[in-house]
């Protein structure tokens, strides 16, 4: 009897925890309203905290139409009103002369002199914290920009056809195996793992995504998808410049199969949240940015505030309040990942610490390096960069998937190109480690990123013994090292801040190499009373009356002495402005101990007939929470890592540097040598299964062979091996022999996916072996060098190059 009932008992059940779990997705992605900027003014209003008083009661006090919640944002609402009824609306909409914002002064007003004559009601217009008229503005793609003087490139997919090769793809996707200069992002060891970016989601924010590209459509996530601009679930692209979304989506999570190579994490699911063909208003930003964030985990974005060396522009009010929900709310708790591309202002000076997105702490900023290390003409640098990884310059681009159900772009690049990457990496790490906060994410990425083109004097060494350059951050990324660091690491604790007092300074800019000198102590009581235990970002919000913006310097100079440069000087920010409440950010103090004197230097060395006023400043410290607030010892001192076992970065050791650092980091030789016993564990482990697996597609898949084999066999022989081996791969010349290795390594790349199926004979596979064998050999060595660096094509120095300016015009 007992069991008749059981049954249909577990299927009403069943029943009822479907129920709750679609109706609670239906209620975290709202699907918005679809906005008519034609007929309509649009307004942002937000109520206060558990208000009294409803969207409702706000339509009848200003006589506007309820058009619903933005996003997840409980407090914030979208009204409307139809420019018909405004009465001038030939005025484009000017702020002044808006009926509606004219209301809500007007009953502001009423209600101020109402309570000097001390008759306390409640009124609803007290509910209202703020009234934002919605503007159409237009976010800009962080393509390369246009080049003044174009050279003639080589275009790898051309040279391959003139030479029979016609296979499509990963042969040019450097970025992910470079046999040729070995600059590449290291991640076939971790596809070898099975790391593929299984069960992560990541969204691209965009021009649209092409969900019918052959190479997208297996990973398309149409539920975590959205088209602001035309408004409809399917972001396709519509115009015919809507490719960058596609391409950039490509590089994340282009799928196994033999269009357009692979991305980073082939197995990853890719969301399209298109708002860059056409102008949107700050509420569809802010709903864009929180789209179906408990489904999509990381937010894509190769745009901005315009790169033009000129901008200073921040999120605020709603979109700065959907930012900050998504660190605190978006999934489920651990903070939506938000990825920024540093933008493409290099040339004009622009720095993208003058970019609010780029410059949150709620951001991870990535730059771009090229192919040869040298730093494209485009990056911007500042002191809020965290990373660097591979895009555009010296003549080569990233190849990756375009619109079209097979096409393929071999001319993607910018920060744009960079930015993806990153997002396919992070993707890598979240299959293994989903519980990673946003935080968690930038501190493993700042400690796995790897150093480069040490000789620069932009290198500086912080307190806690970490390279960082205001040009590369701390360096490239490195997806095999990230995500081993990301096995073992432990969560951070939450994050805390401490506001120091505002210091008032007040005083001229002297024309000089001086400047104003002002600064504040911080003492351990000012930590403790937050129970800071390790600083991380820092912010500065300044005041500085300026007739020329862009002479402005601003430097922060940390009790150990690391500096960090937050504002540097625009050639072309002629804005009389100055600096209003902006917020500066940098990383480099992270691990700092903050406790001592911080020195801001304000400096103005550029256009003696414009002068300005140093007003004041605000410090703040965020970092991460004391572990046990009750421990008896909050020990505020650094510890490079949380955990022993964690793969930092080797930190070589200048000639210069004083025996302070290493006395500081007792254990940093440790951790070193700890890392790389258990690095040759790992690889020796690994090649023991690559050896089971052949062995076994050897003997059961032997009939597979005749299909993939053809490819293989012309290409991978003994011969090829020794020519490359015997160093005759030349640095540019001769493109025959480093096209032959790039096929070899992409059979490197058929077997990483470890698919059986498309296992080649043993032979190769032992091929394969000693090849990598001598490549893991070669890293050792560079290691031990203390030097990544030389490749077979020499860096150049500097910050510009000039060869590196062919780039695609979008
Ligand atoms: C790249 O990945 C391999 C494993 O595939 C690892 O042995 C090697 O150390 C990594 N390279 C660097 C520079 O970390
Ligand atoms: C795909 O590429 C072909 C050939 O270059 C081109 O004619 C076509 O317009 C492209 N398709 C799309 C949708 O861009
Ligand atoms: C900070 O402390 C140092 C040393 O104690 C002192 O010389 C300096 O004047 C202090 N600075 C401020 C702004 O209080
Ligand atoms: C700067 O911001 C603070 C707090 O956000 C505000 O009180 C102050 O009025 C702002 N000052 C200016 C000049 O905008």
């Amino acid at each position: 009897m007992a069991f008749i009932w059981i049954k249909p008992l577990l299927l009403c059940l069943l029943l009822l925890l479907v129920f709750i779990d679609l109706s609670q997705a239906t209620s975290l992605s709202t699907i918005p309203k679809k906005r008519n900027y034609e007929e309509k003014y649009y307004y942002v209003i937000e109520l206060v905290d558990e208000s009294f008083v409803s969207p409702q009661d706000v339509e009848k006090l200003l006589d506007v139409q309820h058009e619903g919640q933005v996003g997840a944002l409980d407090n914030w609402h979208v009204f409307s009103t139809h420019k018909s009824l405004t009465a001038r609306s030939d005025s484009a909409g000017e702020d002044s002369q808006d009926r509606v914002l004219a209301r809500y002064e007007q009953l502001k007003n009423l209600r101020r002199s109402d309570s000097s004559n001390k008759k306390r009601s409640a009124s609803p217009i007290d509910a209202i914290l703020s009234v934002e008229k919605q503007h159409l503005r237009k976010r800009h793609k962080r393509a390369p920009p246009p080049i003044p003087t174009p050279i003639t490139d080589i275009d790898p997919v051309t040279v391959a056809a003139s030479l029979g090769i016609t296979d499509p793809g990963f042969q040019y996707q450097w970025h992910l195996i470079n046999p040729i200069e070995h600059n590449d992002i290291n991640v076939t060891g971790v596809w070898e793992e099975g790391i593929t970016g299984k069960g992560v989601y990541a969204a691209i924010v965009d021009d649209g995504l092409d969900a019918n590209s052959d190479d997208l459509k297996d990973n398309f996530f149409a539920e975590g998808s959205y088209d602001f601009n035309d408004h409809g679930k399917l972001p396709l692209p519509r115009l015919s410049d809507d490719t960058h979304g596609t391409r950039c989506a490509g590089e994340i999570a282009a799928a196994k199969n033999d269009v357009c190579g692979v991305g980073v994490a082939p197995d990853a699911k890719i969301a399209g949240i298109r708002i860059l063909s056409g102008q949107i208003t700050d509420v569809d930003e802010a709903e864009a940015l929180n789209y179906a964030f408990q489904k999509n985990q990381i937010y894509s974005c190769s745009w901005g505030p315009p790169d033009d060396g000129q901008s200073t522009e921040a999120p605020k009010g709603v979109i700065l309040q959907s930012m900050i929900k998504g660190i605190k709310e978006g999934r489920g708790g651990k903070g939506s990942i938000f990825v920024f591309a540093s933008g493409n202002g290099g040339a004009v000076d622009d720095n993208c610490n003058y970019d609010g997105y780029t410059n949150s702490i709620y951001t991870v900023t990535v730059g771009a390096v090229d192919r040869t290390h040298s730093h494209p003409y485009y990056a911007e640098k500042c002191s809020a960069l965290l990373i660097s990884t591979y895009s555009s310059g010296s003549g080569s681009y990233i190849y990756t998937t375009d619109v079209g159900k097979q096409n393929c772009t071999s001319m993607h690049g910018g920060t744009s190109a960079a930015a993806p990457i990153a997002t396919g990496v992070f993707s890598l790490v979240l299959q293994i480690r989903p519980d990673l906060t946003w935080r968690d994410v930038q501190y493993l990425a700042m400690i796995s990123a790897v150093p480069f083109n040490l000789h620069e004097k932009e290198w500086i060494r912080n307190y806690a013994g970490r390279l960082y350059s205001h040009k590369w951050g701390y360096g490239k990324l490195d997806a095999y090292r990230i995500v081993q660091n990301a096995k073992t690491f432990k969560n951070l604790e939450s994050q805390v801040h401490k506001e120091m007092p505002i210091i008032v300074v007040n005083k001229i800019i002297p024309f000089n190499d001086h400047g104003i000198i002002s600064s504040i102590n911080v003492t351990q009581k000012d930590l403790d009373d937050v129970n800071l235990a390790r600083l991380e970002h820092i912010t500065v919000t300044i005041n500085i009356d300026h007739t020329r913006r862009g002479d402005i310097e601003v430097d922060l100079i940390s009790p150990y002495g690391t500096v960090s440069h937050l504002g540097a000087v625009r050639r072309y920010d002629e804005f009389k402005g100055g600096l209003n409440n902006w917020t500066f950010m940098s990383v480099i103090h992270w691990d700092e101990s903050p406790v001592g004197e911080w020195v801001l230097q304000v400096r103005d060395r550029q256009n003696p007939e414009h002068t300005g006023t140093f007003k004041d400043w605000i410090l703040k410290l965020w970092g991460e929470k004391i572990a046990n607030v009750l421990s008896t010892n909050p020990s505020p001192s650094p510890s490079p890592s949380p955990s022993p076992t964690i793969n930092e970065s080797p930190i070589p050791t200048d000639d210069d540097e004083t025996s302070t650092s290493t006395s500081l980091l007792p254990t940093q030789s440790s951790i070193a040598l700890e890392s790389k016993s258990s690095t040759w564990i790992f690889a020796v482990f690994g090649m023991g299964i690559a050896f089971i697996f052949a062995g076994i597609a050897y003997f059961a898949k032997r009939r597979c062979w005749d299909k993939r084999g053809r490819k293989g066999r012309s290409f991978f022989s003994r011969d090829t091996y020794d020519v490359l081996q015997s160093g005759e791969v030349a640095t540019g010349g001769d493109v025959s022999l480093p096209l032959n290795k790039q096929f070899m390594t992409s059979r490197e790349l058929f077997d990483a996916f470890g698919d059986s199926s498309e296992d080649d004979e043993s032979t190769q596979v032992v091929f394969e072996n000693a090849y990598m064998d001598e490549d893991i050999n070669d890293d050792e060595k560079k290691v031990d060098n203390g030097s990544y660096t030389e490749g077979m094509i020499e860096h150049r120095d500097g910050g510009i190059t000039n060869d590196s300016n062919n780039e695609d015009h979008q």
